[in-house]
């Protein structure tokens, strides 16, 4: 199998990538006299790059709006009302979950995501979240790798279980500990809750990834916590901080000092700008807040930051569809992050930066010796993609074309007017 006259990302010229069984063999300089044959792609000077990066999405709430009930106020707080009611009235079986991730995956693949951090509710004391999720993972390995937090939804020290839940749930094999430190009942129950997860972390070897001051609250300042606990645990790049929306609110004497504590510690960044514009500013009359991270600021000081989704139509959001360009065309305004350079670097935000946070940056990338998993968008220039949202017209898993999407074509019936 090859691709031929490939645009590799942020690269000049054009390239023939040759696969040998699952593996990319050679990457060379495109020939332009060479025909293209059978079992071959010209991709005619379009982009590869490596496949889109979801660095968080709850899978197991995917498709659910709207049962038992619409989230009306919009907030946080009545999705995770919602879904705790949800539990109780629907009983959902193992099989239930499972088709609704199916059919989130399958969203997904379709838009060149083959790398998923999917968040499971381990609130639940029969854990059919996860069990669902877990089976979910093994089931599309051939077509996606798949993370899994354990994320105790309802709060960690909310009810007498929590712990017990989170430590099983690692014991069965969710990859990272997850924790929601502004959900807790007090600022106290916040910091054990965080501290916790760096303890669990250290003790079964896993990565953290935490739902971190998702509140408009200048008070909520769990990311102090998280941060300093990654630094002194030495666990630094392999812990995640979600949402962290309240640094939005955070004045910027206290951001400036929070700065360094982060820069020091090295965690990622995970920002949802489609799922927080949504959820935050609930509380607010006018000015509304927007609620994003302050995502341009991590980056200008060196600190890694993707977006994800976080939602595929579940009580806290009612749209998306695995779409991870549109989150990015949303948070690239969202963040006021649309000058020439931010633009044509974009795609890191939903490639590579996913990767890092994933910790699999060393077997990801179109490179000699990979795995040949890549997409190619209908685009011939990264500034284009990013205006265009251009859709992935291959996507390439283990050397076989997995998704093929034929773009749209449009006949304007009137004169050439330019
Ligand atoms: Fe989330």
């Amino acid at each position: 199998m090859r691709v031929n006259n490939a645009k590799l990302y942020g690269q000049e010229g054009l390239w023939d990538i040759t696969i040998q069984g699952d593996l990319i063999q050679t990457i060379t300089p495109a020939n332009p006299n060479e025909k293209t044959t059978e079992n071959e792609i010209d991709v005619n000077g379009k982009i590869v790059l490596p496949p889109y990066v979801e660095p968080h999405i709850h899978l197991d709430y995917a498709l659910t709006a709207g049962t038992p009930r619409w989230n009306q106020s919009g907030s946080v707080f009545e999705g995770i009302e919602i879904w705790s009611e949800r539990k109780q009235v629907l009983k959902e079986t193992k099989e239930d979950i499972k088709k609704r991730a199916l059919r989130a995956v399958h969203m997904q693949l379709k838009h060149g995501v083959q790398y998923v951090r999917t968040h499971a509710d381990v609130s639940d004391p029969t854990l059919t979240g996860l069990k669902a999720l877990l089976e979910v993972k093994e089931e599309v390995k051939p077509w996606m790798d798949i993370q899994i937090v354990a994320l105790p939804q309802e709060g960690l020290y909310t009810k007498p279980e929590g712990e017990e839940l989170l430590e099983k749930a690692l014991q069965m094999g969710a990859d990272a500990v997850g924790g929601i430190p502004h959900y807790e009942a007090t600022r106290e129950d916040g910091v054990k809750s965080v501290k916790k997860a760096i303890e669990l972390a250290l003790t079964y070897d896993k990565m953290v990834d935490i739902h971190c001051d998702e509140i408009d609250d200048a008070q909520s300042r769990y990311l102090e916590v998280l941060a300093a606990e990654a630094l002194k645990s030495g666990l630094g790049n392999r812990v995640t901080a979600s949402h962290t929306t309240a640094m939005a609110t955070y004045e910027d004497a206290y951001t400036y000092k929070l700065f360094q504590t982060l820069k020091k510690a090295d965690i990622n960044f995970v920002a949802l700008p489609k799922a927080n514009l949504h959820l935050q500013g609930r509380f607010d009359g006018y000015p509304k807040r927007r609620g994003i991270t302050r995502v341009k600021e991590l980056l200008e000081e060196g600190l890694n930051v993707s977006f994800g989704l976080d939602s595929i139509v579940d009580p806290w959001y009612p749209l998306g569809d695995g779409n991870l360009m549109s989150v990015l065309d949303t948070g690239l305004h969202a963040c006021h992050m649309t000058s020439y350079d931010e633009i044509v670097t974009a795609l890191q935000l939903i490639t590579t930066n996913g990767a890092k946070t994933l910790g699999i940056e060393s077997e990801y990338g179109v490179k000699e010796g990979n795995k040949a998993n890549m997409i190619v968008i209908d685009s011939d220039s990264e500034y284009e993609a990013v205006r265009c949202q251009s859709p992935v017209i291959y996507s390439i898993r283990n050397g076989e074309i997995m998704v093929e999407t034929k773009p749209a074509e449009t006949s304007l019936n009137i004169p050439n007017l330019f």
